[in-house]
């Protein structure tokens, strides 16, 4: 087939350049790493920082004890800053969490269980991961509220009808990804963000998959909450986002409790501090914040539309080959999409796919993607999922289908 050209000015190989674990091999092979909706790999300036920190800075935060206090406190606000800019957010509106995880557990107890009650109801969708289904779950368990699901069309789009029809003034949180990990479909936020708030409700909105291949804005969209991950935006792990409207998080009851988020405490009572610090309890992940920061501040300096416009020569180039591949049945095929073919193969299960794939020093992912609800829905366990990044390249998709081949080969 004839290759689609990349985008003018974009090279990609200077690119891969700054990751220095894609000069790596995996099993004497050359590693062909797919499974960047897992975790992303790191650049240089990110390893960098993060070592910087630790061999010439590391103290702890906000103590003002001394010099290298100051100076980790200083880098550590810094990062928050940089965070802050990437999503047009203010400061306090962004607390420091382990990940997406705990950020949705963060407002679904702290917001959720405050604001719920019975004949209220939750709205969240039929591709969600787990991490936005069952911390809803557990408070709408706690306050008799209900959970109700927008379901999915076959080919992984949102069922929009069923999202106005079931969104009413009962409806008091939606909570919805922003694209799906599992099959890479990206959501009409602004129209659910839209309806809801005339519906009277507040969204969060999942953002793990979504901020590394697009910008943003959460004063544009007007979600109240927005949530990701470190790691899956070229940081690291164990350290992630949440960014809440201010006057949200001023009304809202700490999260989890200990020093840092204190403002007096007696036996009698205690207050709390002010944001982003009441969400903040123990001491935080330094070294992981300023490694986010070091990772938004280089993807700063891309061209994210060059970047965005490989991502999709790559995915439309896979798709384009799968649509070929005898046998190869593609698992969420919505118009828009990002960066994740999912797919099942004929007469192999995923797993044996994966494995296969692997021993070619090719990295996928199988199974259910956190997402067993919605495999539910399509009737299957699970699928291959190959996710690409900003790095991947067309030949990589080529070395995907010959392993593919080879797969093929043995089942
Ligand atoms: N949620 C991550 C994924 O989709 C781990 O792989």
């Amino acid at each position: 087939m004839t290759q689609p050209a990349h985008p003018i000015g974009f090279d990609v190989q200077t690119l891969r350049d700054a990751f220095p674990i894609l000069g790596e091999t995996v099993r004497g092979k050359p590693l062909v790493y797919l499974d960047n909706g897992a975790t992303t790999q790191k650049p240089a300036a990110v390893i960098d920082a993060i070592s910087r920190y630790y061999r010439q800075v590391n103290s702890n935060v906000h103590r003002g004890a001394h010099y290298l206090s100051d100076l980790a406190t200083a880098d550590f606000e810094g990062a928050r800053q940089t965070v802050a800019d990437f999503l047009n957010a203010a400061r306090e509106e962004i607390i420091w969490t382990r990940g997406t995880t705990e950020a949705i557990n963060l407002v679904a107890q702290s917001y959720g269980r405050e604001n719920l009650g019975p004949g209220d109801e939750v709205l969240i969708t039929g591709m969600e991961h787990h991490s936005n289904i069952v911390p809803w779950q557990l408070a709408c368990e706690k306050t008799g509220a209900s959970l109700k699901v927008v379901p999915v069309n076959d080919d992984g789009s949102l069922a929009m009808d069923a999202f106005h029809q079931l969104l009413s003034d009962r409806t008091r949180i939606v909570a919805v990804v922003h694209v799906s990990n599992a099959l890479g479909t990206v959501n009409p936020v602004e129209e659910i963000i839209t309806a809801a708030h005339q519906a009277g409700a507040v969204v969060l909105v999942d953002g793990a998959q979504a901020v590394s291949h697009f910008t943003v804005d959460v004063r544009a969209l007007d979600a109240d909450f927005y949530a990701f991950s470190g790691h899956k935006l070229f940081g690291p792990t164990g350290i992630g986002v949440l960014y809440g409207k201010q006057a949200l998080l001023d009304a809202m009851v700490p999260y989890q409790c200990g020093g840092e988020m204190i403002e007096v405490v007696s036996f009698e009572k205690s207050t709390w501090n002010q944001l982003p610090y009441k969400f903040e309890a123990g001491t935080p992940n330094i070294a992981g914040a300023i490694g986010l920061g070091a990772a938004i501040a280089w993807l700063d300096g891309q061209d994210r539309a060059a970047l965005h416009a490989h991502e999709q020569t790559v995915l439309q180039a896979a798709q384009a080959r799968a649509a070929e591949f005898d046998g190869l049945k593609p698992v969420g095929t919505a118009a828009n999409k990002e960066s994740v073919m999912s797919f099942l193969l004929e007469g192999a299960h995923p797993n044996d796919v994966g494995q296969l794939l692997d021993q070619q020093g090719i990295a996928v992912r199988t199974g259910h993607h956190c997402t067993m609800p919605l495999m539910d829905g399509f009737g299957i366990p699970g699928t291959v999922r190959a996710s690409f990044s900003i790095y991947n390249t067309l030949e990589e998709v080529d070395a995907l289908f010959q392993g593919l081949e080879k797969v093929r080969q043995f089942v």
